[in-house]
């Protein structure tokens, strides 16, 4: 399994905020937000990963990963020329992703609590062993503003909606999806939307049209962000500095989940460690090998 995630876009609802940098590397409460999708990327033990973003700003996503190999992983990059649809994604990475399964993440998501690893470690599975699409949904206030499923009878996903005008479910499709080997072919069918986009909803209807689909919904005891605006960002923030304050845990720390996961020996951890400047980041590192 192959991972991407996409981290261009204009951010123009966090402008001026964006107006110089990349939305998904702005800081939530102590970390880039794309430390956040990168460490559940990792967490599912997906080493080979694909950053997606503008021209302007691939170079300061490569400053801050390189190649990824102080993680253990294969971090490779590719530019996205204009933000024409999250499913172009996977016409950028067509070459990356070689015929094999990918998970493909929004690098404004994040996702945190229980059983969020075990429940895309098993969705990757399927995947695999099914070949089947799997998509994640949530229940949110306002569903509006999202892709939403629509439920038969039987409680079964019968059709995403995208940004429906109006009430269909509560149930909103999250930025995290698994797709089979056949997405190169599914891609070739889709045609701009009327805002001018390759919906990745689009994308998904296929698969719903074909019943290939694994449709997980987190439960309460997992959470969900994502941070289109600076009330989104700031909650999100407040979220993570009050869980890691109180538990003395972090979210989403990279290098952490890199050792803890096997992806780094002991002994290039603690390289790692010594690399950093002394502050409260370095302090909880050198803390996990005490
Ligand atoms: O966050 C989940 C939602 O993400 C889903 O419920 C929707 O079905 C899906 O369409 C998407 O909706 P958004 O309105 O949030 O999409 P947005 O255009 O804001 O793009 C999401 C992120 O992807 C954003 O951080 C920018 C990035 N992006 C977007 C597009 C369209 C790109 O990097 N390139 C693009 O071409």
């Amino acid at each position: 399994m192959k991972g991407i995630i996409l981290a261009g876009g204009t951010g123009s609802r966090l402008n001026p905020i964006t107006q110089s940098i990349s939305k998904q590397l702005l800081p939530v409460y102590n970390k880039p937000m794309i430390y956040y999708p990168l460490s559940l990327l990792m967490l599912a033990g997906i080493k080979d990963i694909l950053i997606i973003s503008s021209e302007e700003h691939l170079p300061l996503y490569k400053k801050l990963f390189n190649d990824g190999e102080y993680l253990g992983l294969n971090i490779n990059y590719q530019k996205q020329k204009y933000p024409n649809g999250i499913a172009e994604a996977l016409i950028i990475g067509k070459k990356f992703i070689n015929n094999d399964d990918v998970s493909l993440i929004l690098g404004d998501n994040i996702f945190f609590g229980s059983k969020v690893k075990e429940t895309l470690i098993n969705s990757i599975k399927i995947t695999k062993e099914k070949q089947v699409a799997s998509l994640f949904g949530k229940f949110v206030n306002n569903p509006l503003s999202y892709g939403v499923a629509k439920f038969n009878h039987n409680h079964k996903i019968i059709k995403i909606i995208e940004k429906p005008k109006s009430f269909i479910s509560n149930i909103a499709l999250t930025g995290l999806y698994c797709f089979p080997k056949d997405i190169n072919s599914k891609v070739k069918l889709i045609k701009p939307s009327k805002r001018n986009e390759l919906e990745i909803t689009d994308i998904n209807n296929l698969y719903i049209r074909e019943n290939r689909i694994n449709f997980e919904i987190f439960d309460r005891g997992q959470v969900w962000f994502d941070m289109g605006t600076p009330d989104n960002l700031v909650d999100a923030s407040l979220f993570v500095q009050s869980i890691e304050k109180r538990q003395n845990q972090m979210i989403g720390c990279l290098e952490e989940i890199a050792f803890k996961n096997k992806f780094i020996s002991r002994k290039d951890f603690i390289k790692l460690i010594n690399n950093f400047k002394n502050n409260f980041y370095k302090s909880y590192l050198e803390n996990l090998i005490k």
